[in-house]
């Protein structure tokens, strides 16, 4: 036997009990006629210790020997501290050794392994599986553990089903690119890994399994960002005889029994909003509500006085900044530069200082007076003390500039405080976007969503006004999961690609299989998908998604533990029928 306790679990209560242990050497201290061992496993730590008057010399000497990272097995006798660590629950006792086994030895580890390391991301991404050992890694994968078995509970619950789909598929189209695999069998012929279950989640409504649920991998080539992977993980969900009203309940249900279960935090009724709203008010789709600096447009009260720059404009619209009438000139400019750099991409703003004897001083002062002034500070609801900041061009350009300076300055406010928890839902998408580059309307959900019944009629005069039944829900600015009604009428879902730009027999290519389907007895359904790295890093009060993966991929996509991708054997290739360019 390896083990009768783990190194988490010894206490007072264990007293002069004979113990076998079993883990890592964290951390030896030696002084001479006395070691003691720090001994890790995942449960915890435990100390031992050797002494000349008690035991065994060779104990000692085997003691000695040992390295950080070895691992070992020792007996003893759980005796109480001499000096106690409060810190950790083992910390009143530790084992006087009587037998120590090294059963495996341990080269020098390339970082130290603990809470606070000092190797870089690089180098612990490379050795992962040593990160792995460390207390802040290890528990956010017990933390997602934790999150999954709770979903997987409520959906059980809830009457859904588990069903695992296929991985080898053909393309579904949610936006991004295909990673392909060759098929050996079908020489010049390719599988796509899917970007989601979508279309079996579907055929699956189709099939009378009534609620699915799966939490899946999902395969997308795509740009990566913190809150972006090129395999990630969702939890999919699918309902049959199912509105949107229905759909939003149980996701909407879930979503509180996680933020009970996990923080005790309980939350009455999300609020929703609908896309137009979100993008007037916070000039993004996924909008932060834990904070204000709600926008609001100011073209009424602001052109026609003059100033040229604002005159000429689509939109005027402006934030106050709370307490930020402290910045100095300084640190306007640097503002200004920061709003400035090509990833944001903005011109400039005005700015309007809110005094605390109630008087304004503007960066415009030659065209507004303090009348003016007020009456914007009355708009935005200005508070003495402030900083309004306004901006001026393009719609959606402004917005989206003016949503990026709200986010900074709420990081900078420290506003976005990661234990509070803001969920809400966006809803009423538009279902089609013009794509400039290629000249076409694109679904923006997917093509299976269903327009809203009352919209059907513009498909044909007005696509861009028809609105969907698609709905996002969104926690402390981040798209959490997003979903739609889909279309179960074969007539209109081939309506539907032909405003995409499919021919007949594009459709009919790529998703025959599902007009096919939905040509026997499709029953209206609808559903959603949680991005599940992004839930459980936000429920632990975190954007980064990598850090709640055991082994995840790098900016460039890369697994750098592995070394993958990498090159294949030209054998392979060639029984593939590949042939690389040179
Ligand atoms: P969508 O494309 O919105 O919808 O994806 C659902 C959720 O998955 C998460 N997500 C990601 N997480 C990490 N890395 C990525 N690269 C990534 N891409 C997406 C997001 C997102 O909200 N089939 C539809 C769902 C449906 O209609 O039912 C779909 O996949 O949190």
């Amino acid at each position: 036997m390896f083990r009768t306790h783990t190194c988490g679990e010894l206490n007072l209560n264990h007293l002069n009990q004979k113990v076998t242990l079993s883990g890592w050497v964290s951390v030896i201290r030696d002084k001479g006629f006395m070691i003691w061992i720090d001994l890790r496993d995942r449960y915890g730590i435990t100390q031992l210790i050797i002494d000349e008057e008690r035991s065994d010399k060779s104990l000692l000497e085997t003691a000695r020997n040992l390295g950080r990272e070895f691992v070992i097995q020792a007996t003893g006798t759980v005796i109480e501290r001499a000096s106690k660590n409060p810190n950790i629950p083992t910390g009143e006792i530790e084992i006087l050794v009587e037998n120590l086994e090294i059963l495996n030895e341990s080269k020098l580890p390339p970082f130290t392994i603990e809470d606070k390391t000092d190797g870089g991301e690089e180098l612990r991404m490379q050795y992962r599986y040593l990160d792995l050992r460390r207390n802040p890694v290890k528990n956010k994968l017990i933390f997602r553990h934790k999150v999954a078995q709770e979903v997987r509970k409520y959906l059980s619950d809830k009457g859904f089903i588990e069903v695992e789909t296929p991985v080898l598929i053909k393309s579904t189209p949610e936006g991004a690119r295909d990673f392909v695999v060759p098929s050996r069998m079908n020489p010049g012929e390719f599988y796509a890994l899917p970007q989601s279950p979508q279309t079996f989640k579907q055929l699956m409504m189709v099939g009378g399994l009534d609620k699915y649920f799966q939490i899946v991998k999902c395969f997308r080539d795509e740009d990566l960002r913190a809150d972006r992977q090129p395999e990630f993980t969702q939890i999919d969900c699918e309902m049959a005889f199912v509105e949107q009203e229905d759909v939003l309940e149980i996701f909407e249900g879930m979503t509180k029994y996680l933020l009970k279960e996990i923080h005790g935090i309980e939350i009455e009724k999300f609020p929703r909003i609908t896309y137009e709203e979100a993008m007037r008010k916070y000039g993004n789709d996924k909008p932060d509500i834990r904070f204000g600096m709600e926008f609001h447009e100011l073209n009424d009260l602001a052109q026609n006085k003059g100033f040229e720059i604002f005159d000429k404009e689509e939109l005027v619209v402006g934030i106050s900044a709370p307490t930020l009438n402290s910045y100095t000139r300084k640190d306007i400019d640097r503002l200004l530069e920061w709003i400035q750099r090509p990833q944001i991409g903005a011109r400039g703003f005005v700015w309007v200082r809110v005094n605390e004897d109630g008087s304004f001083k503007s960066s415009a002062d030659k065209f507004y007076s303090q009348e003016d002034l007020a009456a914007f500070a009355e708009r935005m609801n200005a508070q003495k003390g402030d900083l309004m900041i306004i901006m001026a061009g393009k719609a959606n350009d402004t917005r989206k500039q003016l949503s990026a300076l709200r986010m900074e300055l709420a990081e900078r406010l420290e506003l976005r405080k990661p234990d509070e928890f803001a969920p809400l839902w966006v809803v009423d998408f538009p279902l089609l976007e013009w794509d400039e580059e290629t000249n076409r309307w694109h679904a923006m959900h997917h093509p299976f969503t269903s327009p809203k019944p009352e919209d059907i009629s513009k498909l044909k005069t007005n696509p861009g006004e028809v609105r969907a039944n698609a709905y996002d829900m969104v926690l402390n600015g981040n798209e959490i999961g997003g979903g739609s009604i889909r279309i179960h009428d074969k007539e209109l879902q081939s309506q539907m690609f032909e405003l995409l730009g499919f021919t007949p027999e594009q459709a009919e290519e790529q998703f025959g299989f599902l007009m096919n389907a939905f040509q026997y007895g499709a029953p209206p359904h609808g559903g959603l998908a949680f991005g599940f790295d992004r839930l459980v890093a936000i429920l632990d009060g975190s954007e980064t998604i990598r850090d709640y993966i055991a082994f995840p991929k790098n900016n460039s996509g890369r697994d750098v533990m592995i070394d993958a991708p990498s090159p294949i054997d030209p054998s392979q290739l060639d029984e593939l029928e590949i042939s690389l360019k040179q």
